[in-house]
């Protein structure tokens, strides 16, 4: 059983944040909350559920590893026959503020008394309005936005596809590979992660274009950022657009400010100030997927701010309401000039999702973002160190709470180690941390955003230990 006193507040106190800094020293350990594994994995419990799973759950899911999660609290969660886990994943990079916040659950439990669900399709209520105007306020651009709600991130990116092509009257897209923006037809179709996402569902939507990903580890075109000048992005105007597509007829550029599922890539600069320009050139508009990278997981609200860039629509999801199902795309106002009935969804802006929502943004801008990107800056710090002494290490990158560390097979072909770094993952399952991998080769690292940097210890010291057994160094 999981002990509420260890939840973790947002904002703390300097003298509350000293004392974490004394005892996160890597080498003070005593006072530390640790994982607890006290059966075999997976327990007896856990076991049953698993089978009962198998038999009626679809086979489709990625699971790569059997925790089934009872309850959790912050940075903890605890599975069905009472082991503690350290959860660097936050239900992939959702629960922004923690498992079960209690400001979050006070507030989704006073809106479940008052309204469940009306539809916001077809009437109005406070809370979607509110929290459309203060994503307005949040997300980058002019105040003058509108906001069209959804389910999921997939959603979100349906929607953006659907708006680009009605108001530009364009029927084109260029995505990039290593993308992930969803899996239903209209999102898979820019979607370029892995085969598997794709194998079978053929005939995708027509007219998407995938070019190069800003991936200067590898890049594609084995050059050098920055002596390069971008010609992943010159690449697009200079053949894409002169041989292949005729940019008039393209309605948006899909891209993710910081790559997440394709493997925690961070482009360089110029990337996304290029591809602005780029649309600029030709009228198109640029979508950025904030879904995975958004809501302050990298230490700004969203991501596409380290680059000094705007784009004309965003999709947010995952992190923007703890936990509960919500999606939203965010666009220009002068861009959303869609008639009544062109889109929409009957569950979309649910009540007590937005109102988990605006509790979330609160906790946000109230400590947890500064929070991010102090305690990333600790983690770049601590992974770097480790990449600077084992050549299985080979990349660490990140921005905030949102690191990618590319391991190999050595330094010098860069090998991708995908059974290696599965066995990372199920090593440290094994100790206690949960993680995810992303990419073909590296592990992500994507702790709620309450995180102390104890608790930061705990896991990287989880990490050390499980890659250094699997790739059997000292
Ligand atoms: C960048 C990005 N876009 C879209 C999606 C799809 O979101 P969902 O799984 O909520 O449909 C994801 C999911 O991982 C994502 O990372």
């Amino acid at each position: 059983m999981m002990r509420r006193k260890t939840m973790i507040k947002t904002n703390p106190t300097k003298k509350r944040a000293r004392k974490s800094r004394r005892q996160a020293s890597p080498g003070n350990t005593k006072s530390r909350k640790r994982p607890a594994i006290l059966t075999n994995l997976p327990g007896p419990k856990a076991k049953r559920i698993l089978t009962k799973d198998h038999k009626y759950v679809s086979p489709s899911y990625t699971r790569s590893y059997p925790a089934v999660i009872e309850q959790g609290t912050g940075v903890w969660v605890s599975d069905v026959d009472g082991n503690v886990f350290l959860d660097f994943s936050a239900g992939i990079g959702v629960v922004s503020t923690g498992h079960c916040h209690p400001d979050v659950v006070k507030s989704i439990k006073e809106q479940s008394t008052k309204l469940l669900h009306m539809s916001g399709t077809d009437f109005y209520y406070p809370n979607q309005a509110n929290l459309a105007e203060k994503l307005a306020e949040i997300v980058p651009g002019a105040k003058n936005k509108k906001v069209f709600f959804c389910n999921s991130g997939a959603e979100a990116v349906e929607c953006a596809m659907k708006l680009a092509r009605y108001h530009k009257r364009r029927t084109r897209y260029i995505a990039f590979t290593g993308a992930f923006h969803g899996r239903t037809f209209g999102a898979l179709s820019l979607t370029a992660s892995k085969v598997t996402q794709r194998r079978y569902f053929s005939p995708l939507l027509s007219g998407v274009t995938h070019v190069s990903y800003a991936y200067c580890y590898r890049c594609p075109f084995h050059l050098q950022y920055p002596s390069c000048d971008m010609w992943c992005v010159s690449y697009i105007d200079d053949v894409v657009f002169k041989k292949l597509v005729p940019p008039e007829e393209v309605a948006a550029i899909f891209v993710e400010s910081i790559q997440g599922e394709g493997g925690y890539i961070v482009p360089p600069p110029r990337f996304l100030p290029a591809l602005r320009a780029l649309c600029n050139k030709y009228d198109i508009l640029l979508v950025d997927d904030e879904v995975q990278s958004g809501m302050g997981r990298t230490g700004k609200m969203f991501a596409i701010e380290h680059f000094n860039t705007k784009a004309d629509i965003y999709t947010l999801a995952k992190g923007i309401a703890s936990g509960l199902p919500l999606g939203a795309c965010v666009s220009r106002a002068g861009i959303m000039d869609w008639e009544p009935g062109s889109h929409a969804s009957t569950f979309a802006g649910n009540p007590v999702c937005c109102a988990a929502a605006l509790k979330t943004i609160e906790l946000l801008e109230s400590g947890l973002i500064e929070n991010a990107a102090r305690l990333g800056k600790i983690a770049l710090k601590r992974l770097s160190e480790l990449k600077d002494r084992y050549e299985f290490i080979g990349d660490v990158r990140g921005k905030g709470l949102m690191i990618g560390v590319e391991l190999v097979g050595d330094a010098v072909t860069l090998e991708p180690v995908k059974d290696r770094r599965n066995a990372v993952v199920y090593e440290a399952f094994k100790n206690g941390l949960l993680l995810l991998g992303a990419g073909e080769s590296s592990v992500r690292f994507i702790p709620p955003l309450v995180i102390n940097e104890e608790e930061l210890h705990t896991g990287l010291d989880i990490f050390e230990k499980a890659v250094k057994k699997i790739f059997r160094a000292d």
